[in-house]
């Protein structure tokens, strides 16, 4: 099948490349020159594990390829696969200038019947936006499918190989059937092609992350009790988890939510719901915890500093929104950092993978050490932000040694009290007692 991506992003680049990997011709489209020709000399703008390889090995067997041509991409594709970004508005909706401009593109290039396809996160009812345009610009059948992506950072490939399940929502026969066909060879283990309405399906992909985030706040919230009437959110997440009606996924307590979807489609519901005369109480509540929630840790730093860091020192380990990926949109440690900022500190980061990012997003307000341990000499304390495999079993001895007062700030509970205890640091993590200990 030929199909054009439009949006070569975390979703359409690893869209496209899996449709390639599955044997279609995929013409990758991006409004941006020197992302397309990165893409062409084989560098990839982004870290997603596995990508790299993929894109290499489907551009050199010829099955994929990358413009800024959207008029010949559209031309030469019997589907088009709109996956440019929605970020949100100055009012908190979704911002649909770039995938109602796309739509506009595709329906003056058509050159005959086409499908599109909505991979975009998008407020409902914007398949039927994207129909009447599409009818505006072009006499050919072109019908819409609604197709939310539910694949997440650092594991994309991996998902978008093997889905639990595809979503595809729309009322026209031929769309869903060409759609159906497409997404075939990901679904052989028998998991589930959904077909439903366009709008259920746009509803669908709001309602699975506006859960995933009201399972983040609760938890965090639970952590935050468990400090004040001395429980632990270890044995607690546990003690729930094992109930099959809960399970133990999002139930680890943290920093808050951040990235480039879970705070603006919470954001976009909670508008919907508005625009629709409903208030949404939960989900504002979710995002008001998610808010108080990265402002925490550093609450907490003041306290031990006797609410007085200026001139101080911290070394900060992950940058990114979560592990495995590079991305730092809405991240909690870009808030972290500011806030140290503004209160005086110096600040010295480490990400394994989001250190170009970050330099893009923080400048020279902030020192960057190549390994983790390169942060640590001379620091006061140690915040861990992300919870990267490589964080997790550290030379304890070699942190203290590094750093001026043995002081652990963990955002992410990646280490237990007794072996911080034992090792004589200071450490502080979310929902469970403090320990006390050593000075140098
Ligand atoms: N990132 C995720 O994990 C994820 C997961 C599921 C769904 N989504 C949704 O998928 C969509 C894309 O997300 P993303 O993270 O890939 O965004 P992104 O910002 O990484 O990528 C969007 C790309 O679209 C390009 N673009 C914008 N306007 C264009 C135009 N008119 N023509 C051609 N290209 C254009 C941009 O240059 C950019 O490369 C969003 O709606 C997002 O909510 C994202």
């Amino acid at each position: 099948m030929k199909l054009c991506v439009i949006g070569t992003g975390y979703v359409g680049l690893v869209a496209g490349t899996c449709f390639a990997e599955s044997g279609n011709d995929v013409i990758c489209v991006d409004a941006i020159p020197a992302k397309v020709e990165a893409l062409r000399r084989g560098d990839i703008p982004i870290y997603e594990p596995g990508l790299e390889e993929l894109v290499k090995r489907n551009a050199g067997e010829g099955r994929l390829s990358f413009t800024t041509d959207l008029a010949s991409a559209v031309a030469a594709s019997e589907i088009c696969v709109i996956a440019v970004g929605t970020p949100m508005d100055h009012s908190g909706a979704a911002d649909l200038s770039a995938v109602m401009a796309v739509a506009r593109a595709i329906g003056t290039a058509a050159n005959g019947p086409k499908v599109v396809a909505i991979k975009s996160t998008v407020p409902i009812g914007t398949a039927d936006r994207v129909r009447r345009e599409l009818q505006e610009t072009s006499s050919y059948p072109i019908p819409v499918v609604s197709n939310p992506e539910f694949m997440k950072e650092g594991a994309a490939i991996e998902d978008f190989m093997k889905p639990d399940r595809v979503v595809l929502g729309s009322d026209d026969a031929v769309g869903l059937a060409k759609m159906q066909e497409v997404y075939a060879p990901f679904v052989r283990t028998d998991n589930p092609i959904l077909l439903m309405d366009n709008r259920s399906a746009e509803m669908t992909k709001y309602a699975a992350n506006s859960l995933l985030a009201t399972k983040i706040s609760f938890i965090n919230e639970v952590a935050n009790l468990c400090e004040k009437v001395g429980a632990d959110i270890t044995m607690v997440r546990k003690g729930i988890g094992h109930d099959r009606r809960i399970g133990h996924h999002f139930l680890f307590p943290g920093v808050g939510y951040g990235g480039s979807c879970f705070p603006k489609d919470v954001r976009a519901v909670i508008s919907t719901a508005q625009d629709n005369r409903l208030d949404f109480t939960l989900l504002r509540a979710v995002e008001e915890v998610n808010d108080r929630q990265k402002r925490i840790l550093v609450g907490r730093i003041l306290e031990h500093f006797a609410g007085d860091i200026h001139g101080r020192r911290f070394a900060v380990w992950g940058l990114a929104f979560k592990p495995r990926t590079d991305d730092m949109r809405e991240a909690p440690a870009v808030i972290i950092i500011e806030r140290l900022l503004a209160a005086g500190a110096q600040i010295s980061v480490h990400d394994p993978e989001a250190m170009d990012e970050a330099r893009r997003m923080l400048g020279d307000r902030v020192s960057y050490g190549r390994t983790n341990y390169d942060t640590l000499d001379g620091a006061d304390a140690l915040i861990i932000v992300t919870e990267w495999n490589e964080f997790r079993r550290p030379d304890f001895e070699r942190m203290k040694g590094l750093l001026k007062e043995p002081v652990v700030f963990d955002g992410r509970n990646l280490y237990e009290p007794e072996q911080m205890a034992q090792a004589g640091i200071t450490y502080y993590s979310m929902g469970r007692p403090t320990v006390r200990s050593g000075v140098k």
